[in-house]
């Protein structure tokens, strides 16, 4: 099998109230973006990753990893999906794509590796995700608490998000046409009716959305490289 990888890096990143978009924050000597590609440009298995840009980003090619080998550009759309299904048409020669956040730092090459060699023996669209622990609640728009949901079966959805090519182009396709909200690769695929896994992956794989994630980030990288 042959791998690709897309890093969909097109997002505001709103939430964060910096003047640079999230992924060009600085964190542990780097910036976010640089630590979420290093693990996918170094996995032997992953031949190409896409990088996708919003159209005024002027962050990205001053950095030192954009002359990487490995790193193809494609330009970023309105919504997420959008983005992907751009990074998808630019990749060369892949039977499989791993999608990662571009404001996911931490990845460990041990959850890649699970995600390949789940790929290899059972040849079907794989996610990394989190167990739900705490006791989850539905509110109203005012904050009472409706009710308890059973977290049983529940978890989070993290990324890498695994498909193949030419199954992930097509669901995708077909979901923006009938105007599914789609909020990760794997909503796609579950309204297109394949089959996906998902995989308890490392807890500290966390999404910097709020300042503070930031020096949770940075604390996660300098204790791995010591
Ligand atoms: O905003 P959020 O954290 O959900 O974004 C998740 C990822 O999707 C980020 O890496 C962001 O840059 C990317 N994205 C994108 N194109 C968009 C919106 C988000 O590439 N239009």
């Amino acid at each position: 099998q042959t791998y690709a990888a897309i890093l969909p890096a097109a997002g505001i990143g709103s939430r964060m109230q910096a003047a640079v978009p999230k992924q060009y924050l600085p964190l542990a000597g780097k910036t976010v973006i640089e630590h979420s590609l290093s693990k996918l440009l170094q996995h032997p298995a992953i031949s190409q990753v896409v990088v996708v840009l919003a159209e005024n980003d002027r962050w990205f090619r001053q950095l030192e990893v954009a002359k990487h080998p490995k790193i193809s550009l494609a330009l970023g759309g309105a919504e997420r999906c959008d983005s992907v299904l751009s990074g998808l048409h630019a990749i060369k020669k892949a039977d499989w794509v791993l999608v990662h956040d571009a404001a996911r730092p931490c990845l460990a090459h041990s959850d890649i590796e699970l995600l390949i060699k789940h790929i290899e023996q059972h040849h079907q669209g794989v996610i990394l995700g989190a167990q739900v622990r705490d006791t989850m609640k539905r509110s109203d728009a005012n904050g009472n608490i409706l009710n308890t949901v059973d977290r049983d079966g529940l978890w989070h959805a993290l990324t890498p998000q695994a498909f193949p090519v030419q199954q992930l182009r097509h669901a995708l396709q077909s979901a923006l046409m009938q105007g599914v909200n789609i909020t990760d690769e794997a909503s796609a695929i579950e309204f297109s009716g394949e089959a996906c896994s998902i995989l308890p992956g490392r807890s500290d794989n966390l999404k910097v959305t709020r300042p503070e994630d930031m020096a949770m980030a940075e604390r996660f990288l300098t204790q791995s490289l010591s």
